[in-house]
């Protein structure tokens, strides 16, 4: 008996197997959750994840893309016909064009950032609307973010703006869904190698930083995001709404470079 057996959920994120919500899915399913899954529509995107999904026996695979309404109601819907109810939601979505991610955030266009908000910051706000219709007796919701929404992280620019009001989005919402038992967290994640991870910057050089200035003087494992993110999903974080649960190995802590100081002096770096 895992801390997830009879809890049912949907993930949305997948896109393949370096995917964070692929990892905290692992982590969910291991515990004994039964996960339903959404894929980008197209038959490309739907094969993609399919190849993970059907391994795993899940019953629930549907297409969604965030930025239509009907979509994700219809999502919601079809995963509550297989379900019924449901006790998680994970959101693992961000995105911007790539000419507005690439470039200073102050020559960012408007369209970009129209796009880049509706799609990483607006669909929390619908999948949590839309998650709510399906849980009677409360539940949990996840959203992903970084410290580029805290503070300045360069090459994170638009991308940060967007982290910046998801993180807010996150707080009105555990405000607002709060008397219905619904629970609404993120976690900071570290870097980690993914498909988004590549758009937004040299990954290798990012997870360098972070084992140099970090107090654990290393990178966090995507297994390690998993495990936090089925914490925050589950009972045993029950008393915990609006947080930002950083997984970085207390890089965000840090006001100065830290050792990193000391390796430089020694040509270490
Ligand atoms: N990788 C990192 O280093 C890192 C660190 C902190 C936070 N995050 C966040 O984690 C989340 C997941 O990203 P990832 O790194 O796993 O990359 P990923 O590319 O595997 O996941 C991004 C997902 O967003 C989906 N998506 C994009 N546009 C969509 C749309 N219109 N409708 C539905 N889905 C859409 C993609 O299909 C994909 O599944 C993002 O919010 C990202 O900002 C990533």
């Amino acid at each position: 008996m895992g801390i997830f057996s009879g809890k049912k959920g949907l993930v949305l994120g997948v896109a393949n197997d370096y995917s964070i919500a692929w990892a905290i899915s692992q982590k969910l399913i291991e515990e004994g959750a039964e996960v339903g899954f959404t894929h980008l529509p197209g038959e490309k995107m739907e094969r993609r994840v399919r190849k993970l999904t059907d391994p795993i026996g899940a019953k629930v695979l549907v297409p969604c893309d965030v930025q239509k309404d009907e979509d994700v109601a219809s999502a919601f819907d079809k995963t509550a016909e297989a379900f019924g109810s449901l006790d998680f939601v994970l959101h693992s979505i961000a995105f911007a064009p790539i000419a507005d991610i690439k470039c200073p955030f102050v020559e960012s266009s408007r369209d970009g950032f129209k796009t880049a908000m509706d799609i990483s910051v607006y669909s929390l706000v619908a999948v949590s609307r839309n998650a709510a219709r399906f849980m009677p007796e409360g539940g949990s919701i996840l959203t992903l973010t970084y410290l580029g929404g805290e503070r300045v992280v360069s090459g994170y620019n638009m991308m940060g703006v967007c982290k910046a009001a998801l993180d807010a989005s996150v707080k009105y919402l555990a405000y607002d869904l709060g008397p219905k038992k619904i629970r609404v967290n993120a976690v900071s994640a570290g870097p980690v190698k993914t498909l988004a991870a590549s758009a937004v910057g040299d990954a290798d050089a990012l997870a360098g930083l972070y084992e140099a200035v970090s107090p654990m003087q290393r990178n966090i494992d995507r297994a390690e995001v998993g495990s936090a993110g089925m914490f925050l999903l589950s009972d045993l974080a029950s008393g915990i709404t609006g947080e930002i649960l950083h997984v970085d190995c207390g890089y965000n802590v840090m006001g100065s470079p830290g050792r990193a100081i000391e390796a430089s002096k020694a040509g270490k770096l």
